[in-house]
């Protein structure tokens, strides 16, 4: 069974670009410029020979001129250069082919001409697929996002990968890896980035070039390769970089370095410095690479090693002397990553780098929380040491591994990212010894005051809004011919269930509770068929704004009632106009609500909950148009669809009939005004489709 947990919830800012993906692809070049609407193309051509011919000659009367100048990290100079051809040709688009670099120089140019890319990779960079530019001045890379300089459309043609030799496609692969590793964890991570990079880190460690092996897999290893790269480029482009792009861009900046191989000498080391607070991340990871959680690292780069990544960055040329310099410059960029960088961590890890020793690592265990072992720092063992004092984020790490074994899927899903935003919420506020004892004995306030006629910790919820989001994420239940289903609200603290049963059109008032109301309607499906027996449970206030079960004096079962709706799916009661009333505010809730400025009021509704055996059941409100706080209810409760009108019937002359002709309903007090009103109530199936079970309910008439 697939196990692969449904988001609860998310923001994303999903990219829109135009994506052809097809052997020969390049053959539609012409066509996709003249959608772009071009007529004077500004061709960036790398190294490319042969394809970037063949894209002049496919360009023909609409290539204005040609750039050929493409050079690493995009040097300030090349970017003024390209912008000026850009302009002296009156071109109105760009069309890069090449690599990384190729296609980094047409977002330059986007961003200082604004005009539209056409990129068409031959690497797996992934750049086209990222709103991400970069230029370096002197020894400093700069990078940033733009969505002006995101290609608007990316031909990607497997036969111009095809070519590729393993010493490239090796170090360019290791790139595109790169991109789903940090994709994963980058703060912005989302459902479908995630999914994206795990499906292309299991492409990539599949399909990555393996120079021992005497298969010939013909095309499938650039088809799948160059998939993954536009994957993995486009998770990565979403969410953004972390940790090993902060290093890999200041390394290009500082050093020169040649960027895939960069990429595939640090993905190693940073993953595992990593480790200890990425355990979710590294299981799905070690599942994609098929290797353990405690060898992600070690996978990540013996991989590289297949496809011949140099030892470390000192075989790319890198002095040793400058490492304090480069964990500095590490440190001040304050990349966003999920565990913490010291100075310490940085020097230790970028050593690691140096030395490119294969990496070691635990999978999270208690075992983090012990003390580094003793000896001289080797690359690997560094991190250990880094580990000394604890960290925050080290005791976060080591709660989330004793959850590891929790069996049940959704249960670990769940207590993982409790764990994760609870010690988040603690470290964010800095919660202080006494603050954290005041919450303590506030929630045992709370408990305290609970019991079988208070439920103060619903309250909490409630005032909290975490009742109303609950509700929100549970998503609109559906529509069918006759609309949309009825809409849930909070049950609230004063739900007793075993209502008494009433008769259909009887009153729920056991004694003088109010001026009378008559309330009607009917319960039907989506598509307007009635739904014969369906229960009302019904719960209401009096005008002393107190519910039966919050008043001692009042009989348990006063405003309270269980009704079931009739053949043609009618139902018909007589309560009291409810009141607003005030949510108990004599407990630590109230306390709460005092102390942060807010009222404790609630506009007046009547409470009911809607079922039927085949349907979902629903617990809703019917509230008041008239009352002052329908734009303020203390618990957040309050949707558009379910305001209704009181209508004011004035008392009657004979008992019958009201002035304004409606019949009075019995249980109406002689010469007593009264309010009638009328609401139906749609369900949805239980299994959430449209139409109606075909048996009928039991208890109907
Ligand atoms: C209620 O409507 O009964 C209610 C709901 C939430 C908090 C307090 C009361
Ligand atoms: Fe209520």
């Amino acid at each position: 069974m697939n196990m692969t947990p449904t988001p609860a919830g998310f923001t994303a800012n999903w990219l829109g670009q135009r994506v052809v993906f097809a052997d020969g692809a390049l053959g539609q070049l012409s066509s996709e410029v003249a959608d772009l609407g071009a007529e004077r193309v500004l061709l960036i051509a790398g190294r490319s020979g042969e394809a970037s011919d063949r894209a002049a000659d496919l360009l023909a009367g609409r290539l204005a001129a040609r750039f050929g100048n493409v050079r690493q990290h995009v040097p300030g100079e090349l970017a003024a250069a390209v912008a000026y051809e850009a302009r002296r040709a009156r071109a109105d688009a760009i069309v890069s082919i090449g690599g990384g670099s190729a296609t980094g120089l047409a977002k330059i140019c986007a961003l200082e001409t604004r005009l539209p890319v056409l990129a068409i990779p031959t690497t797996y960079a992934g750049s086209e697929m990222t709103p991400v530019w970069g230029r370096t001045d002197g020894a400093v890379k700069r990078t940033g996002r733009d969505t002006r300089v995101l290609p608007r459309t990316v031909i990607y043609d497997p036969l111009l990968v095809a070519g590729m030799p393993p010493a490239l496609a090796g170090p360019s692969g290791m790139n595109a890896l790169a991109h789903c590793v940090e994709a994963l964890y980058a703060p912005a991570a989302d459902p479908l980035t995630s999914m994206s990079a795990l499906q292309a880190a299991r492409l990539i460690a599949t399909w990555l070039p393996d120079p021992d092996s005497a298969t010939d897999v013909g095309l499938a290893a650039p088809r799948a390769l160059l998939w993954a790269s536009c994957l993995a480029g486009r998770a990565f482009g979403t969410v953004g970089g972390s940790l090993h792009h902060s290093l890999c861009h200041l390394l290009g900046g500082f050093a020169a370095l040649p960027h895939a191989p960069t990429h595939a000498v640090v993905l190693p080391q940073v993953v595992a410095f990593l480790a200890p607070s990425l355990a979710p991340e590294l299981g799905q990871l070690a599942d994609a690479l098929g290797t353990s959680p405690a060898d992600v690292a070690g996978a990540l780069w013996d991989l590289g090693a297949r496809c011949g990544t140099p030892a470390g960055l000192r075989a790319l040329g890198l002095a040793e002397a400058s490492l304090p310099a480069i964990a500095d410059a590490l440190c001040e960029r304050d990349p966003a990553s999920p565990r913490p960088v010291t100075r310490a961590d940085a020097l230790a890890l970028v050593t690691a780098a140096w030395h490119g020793a294969r990496p070691v690592h635990a999978a999270p265990s208690p075992a983090t929380l012990s003390p580094a072992a003793s000896g001289p720092a080797t690359a690997s063992s560094a991190f250990a040491a880094a580990r000394e004092p604890v960290t925050a984020a080290d005791l976060t790490e080591t709660v989330l591994a004793r959850l590891q074994a929790t069996h049940d899927p959704r249960l670990r899903y769940i207590m993982i990212s409790l764990i994760r935003h609870l010690h988040g919420f603690v470290a964010d506020v800095r919660l202080t010894q006494d603050e954290w004892l005041a919450a303590v004995r506030f929630l045992t306030a709370t408990g305290q005051i609970s019991g079988d006629r208070r439920q103060e910790f619903i309250l909490l919820s409630d005032t909290l809004g975490v009742s109303m989001l609950v509700d929100l994420l549970a998503g609109p239940s559906g529509r069918g011919a006759a609309g949309t289903a009825t809409e849930s609200t909070v049950l609230g603290p004063f739900y007793v269930p075993d209502s008494p049963e009433r008769e259909y059109g009887s009153s729920i008032a056991e004694r003088p509770s109010g001026e009378p109301a008559w309330v009607t309607g009917r319960v039907t499906d989506v598509d307007g068929n009635p739904v014969a027996g369906a229960t009302l449970d019904v719960w209401q206030n009096a005008d002393d704004m107190l519910y039966a079960v919050q008043n001692p004096d009042s009989p348990p079962g006063n405003l309270r009632g269980l009704l079931r709706a009739r053949a043609d799916g009618r139902f018909a009661f007589l309560g009291v106009r409810p009141t607003d009333y005030p949510i108990p505010a004599d407990g630590p809730v109230g306390g709460l609500l005092a102390s942060t400025g807010r009222h404790p009021w609630r506009p007046a509704h009547i409470h009911v909950i809607v079922s039927a055996p085949g349907y979902q059941s629903v617990a809703t409100h019917i509230f008041d148009s008239a009352s002052k706080y329908l734009d303020s209810d203390a618990v957040f409760a309050v949707k558009a669809s379910l305001v209704r009108d009181f209508e004011r019937h004035e008392p009657s002359a004979d008992g019958v009939t009201a002035p304004d002709g409606a019949q009075v309903p019995e249980g109406v007090p002689p010469g007593q005004a009264w309010y009638s009103l009328r609401h139906d109530f749609l369900l949805v199936r239980a299994d959430g489709l449209a139409d109606s079970p075909a048996a009928t309910p039991p208890g109907a008439q």
